[in-house]
């Protein structure tokens, strides 16, 4: 398998566009929380002479294959193979206080999905790991054979919002006192046979909502992104910016929720004045979710679930009159 196969940075100019006032600024430094293949980083770097980037990712390869794609720029970059909820503790040990923007493109890069190894994809027969971090010990297949039927079920409703949650769980606690369950498309063939015909027909591949949910499991994907957008938003400088794509409506219901709780002033109702502590520290970029223009959709049909949120950190203090204006 060819590990330098490609990825297409998905919305790639809104993200350019919208984190340009903030990294045009001398010295600007960008924390990309999920590297990938650079592509974004790539862009960005070109876009700014000045920018010092700050690349994260969970994955080895894409580590190790960013620092190929990057060789040119290796003295503007600082490449961290971590999960991105350690940012605050990843900037502290290379002495940045505060950063001018951080990108979060959430989920899996299509070299994780297209390489059988990695077994994230349903579509080709594969051992069922699913991890980003392959020195971690929780695979998929872990999950599958050792969760009791109860967990199973939540996992799946929680994570894949599957309808046929109970069903699905039922079936690979029977068929995994047959035989171990440990490849990609026996999983996917379990699953399609425990949900009614009639399902099987409409929305698709029946294992991808399963498929999901046991990345997000396996991965703790909502619990680290749950700690990584408020330390994020906590490590932007005044005028910084923040952009985060995400995949699926349990990733950008999170961030969703995290930038309405600093964009908004908590000022106890009833008072004639906002606080100036409790004014609000960030303003929103975009309203509500932006989504990929259909042009893109055509050439990336893997842009076509994202979600674009973006907000920019405001001066403390500032009164909401104000950032009306902005
Ligand atoms: C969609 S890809 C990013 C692609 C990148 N923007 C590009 O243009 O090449 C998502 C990346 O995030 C990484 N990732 C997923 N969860 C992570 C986590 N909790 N911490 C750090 N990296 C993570 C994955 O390994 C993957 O490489």
């Amino acid at each position: 398998m060819n590990t330098t196969a490609a990825h297409v940075p998905v919305m790639p100019d809104r993200v350019r566009a919208i984190l340009a006032p903030a990294l045009g600024e001398p010295g600007a430094v960008l924390v990309d929380a999920t590297l990938g293949r650079a592509g974004h980083t790539r862009a960005l770097l070109s876009d700014h002479q000045d920018l010092t980037v700050i690349g994260i990712d969970a994955d080895e390869s894409a580590i190790s294959e960013s620092r190929q794609l990057l060789a040119a720029e290796l003295n503007r970059v600082r490449l961290v193979q971590a999960t991105y909820d350690q940012i605050t503790t990843i900037l502290a040990d290379l002495g940045y206080d505060s950063v001018q923007g951080v990108l979060f493109d959430l989920g899996v890069s299509s070299p994780q999905l297209d390489d059988p190894g990695r077994g994230f994809s349903y579509a080709q027969d594969a051992a069922l790991d699913m991890r980003m971090d392959r020195s971690r010990e929780l695979t998929a297949a872990e999950v599958v054979s050792t969760y009791p039927p109860d967990r199973l079920a939540r996992v799946l409703r929680d994570y894949g919002e599957e309808r046929f949650a109970r069903r699905i769980a039922d079936a690979i606690v029977r068929e995994r006192s047959r035989e171990p369950i440990t490849s990609t498309l026996r999983l996917a063939d379990i699953v399609r046979n425990a949900i009614p015909a009639a399902a099987r027909r409409t929305g698709g591949n029946p294992a991808k909502r399963t498929f999901q949910a046991l990345r997000i499991e396996v991965n703790d994907e909502l619990g680290s992104l749950r700690r990584a957008v408020p330390a994020a938003l906590s490590a932007i400088a005044v005028g910084g910016r923040i952009v985060v794509l995400s995949y699926h409506s349990l990733e950008d219901r999170i961030v969703k929720r995290a930038f309405s709780e600093r964009s908004t002033d908590t000022t106890p109702q009833g008072l004639p004045v906002s606080l100036p502590g409790s004014r609000p520290q960030f303003r929103l970029l975009t309203s509500g979710a932006e989504r990929p223009a259909d042009a893109e959709l055509t050439a990336n049909p893997r842009a076509a679930s994202a979600r674009l949120r973006a907000a920019e950190r405001v001066a403390q203090g500032k009164h909401p009159r104000d950032l009306a204006a902005a």
